[in-house]
């Protein structure tokens, strides 16, 4: 029998032992012989970690990672521990079950916002049988950020027959949504979308993106979700924008911090939905399985840049 594969797990705030249990499960179906500890601030010779906001010291103990898993999609968190070694590979979650929920999330509040019932507190609070019903032109849904979760999103919304759009940083194809890409076409992109679904990951590039000037470029009372990262928008902007008739509502699960403090102006800004950064939970079963497929390859040779969710760190994710 081989020596087990050393495997640290620090999983900041997320139920430490169910996700043991997934990771042990998903090992051994993937018939690796890998022996999980948690984190406790002593050294064990682990060559790969598996991580949710670790603490800077585990990169300090632990020198001989050959990779780091991060249990989740968005890794801005990780790249800013003071900690992280230069080189050290970062494999993070693609999808992993993320999506379907994600969409989910922006298909209930498409249904919600397009028959009017998100006003006044419903229809049910006033006696109100003479609301929207939506039999127009269905609204376009502009989808920012269409990697895996993205583009899933864009393509659940023509389920329902809204037309999709994308659009992302380099040129991509997505059959049913119309894409656009870069800075030449946000504009356009920006032009059409009467919803926009904002998937983006928090990077240089993208902060403070949706800010005042981009959204005068949406058609007047447009509608905003963001899932992807709070701190791509522009707080006051957003509020300014929604108080104007600009923008007709928001959703926001995602804030620059979180949770969203309690005396934020979102919380009871009358045209805001706040969730509490719900609208994708990582499923714990696929996102081992896909932490277990990608130890087993790079234990048989392969290069991390060659698997799926190896963050170039310079893009930002
Ligand atoms: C959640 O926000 C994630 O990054 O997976």
């Amino acid at each position: 029998m081989s020596t087990p594969i050393p495997i640290v797990a620090a999983l900041g705030n997320m139920a430490q032992s169910a996700w043991l249990d997934a990771l042990a499960g998903a090992f051994a179906a993937a018939g690796l012989n890998a022996d999980v500890a948690v984190f406790d601030g002593r050294a064990r010779d682990a060559r790969y970690a598996v991580v949710w906001l670790p603490p800077p010291e585990l990169f300090t103990t632990e020198t001989g990672l050959r990779a780091v898993f991060n249990v989740g999609a968005g890794v801005e968190g990780l790249l800013t521990n003071p900690a992280l070694p230069p080189d050290l590979p970062i494999i993070r979650l693609v999808d992993a079950g993320m999506a379907p929920k994600m969409a989910e999330y922006v298909c209930f509040y498409l249904a919600r916002a397009t028959r009017g019932l998100d006003r006044f507190g419903g229809p049910q609070k006033l006696r109100d049988w003479n609301v929207d019903r939506p039999r127009g032109t269905p609204p376009a849904v502009g989808v920012m950020g269409i990697g895996a979760i993205g583009a899933y999103i864009a393509r659940a919304v023509t389920v329902f027959g809204y037309p999709a759009l994308g659009w992302s940083r380099t040129e991509k194809r997505i059959d049913g949504v119309r894409c656009y890409a870069g800075a030449d076409g946000l504009r356009e992109f920006l032009a059409q979308s009467n919803f926009l679904v904002n998937v983006l990951p928090l990077t240089n590039e993208t902060e403070n993106l949706l800010d005042a000037k981009l959204f005068a470029q949406l058609p007047r009372g447009a509608h905003l979700i963001n899932v992807g990262r709070g701190g791509t928008i522009v707080d006051a902007d957003l509020i300014r924008a929604l108080d104007s008739g600009q923008l007709g509502s928001a959703v926001l699960d995602v804030f620059r911090v979180e949770p969203l403090p309690r005396e934020h102006p979102f919380w009871h800004h009358p045209r805001i939905t706040v969730t509490p950064h719900l609208s994708g939970p990582t499923p714990r079963e696929p996102a081992a399985a896909q932490i277990a497929e990608a130890i087993v390859r790079l234990e048989a040779g392969a290069s991390p840049a060659t698997l799926p969710g190896f963050v170039e760190r310079a893009r930002g994710y």
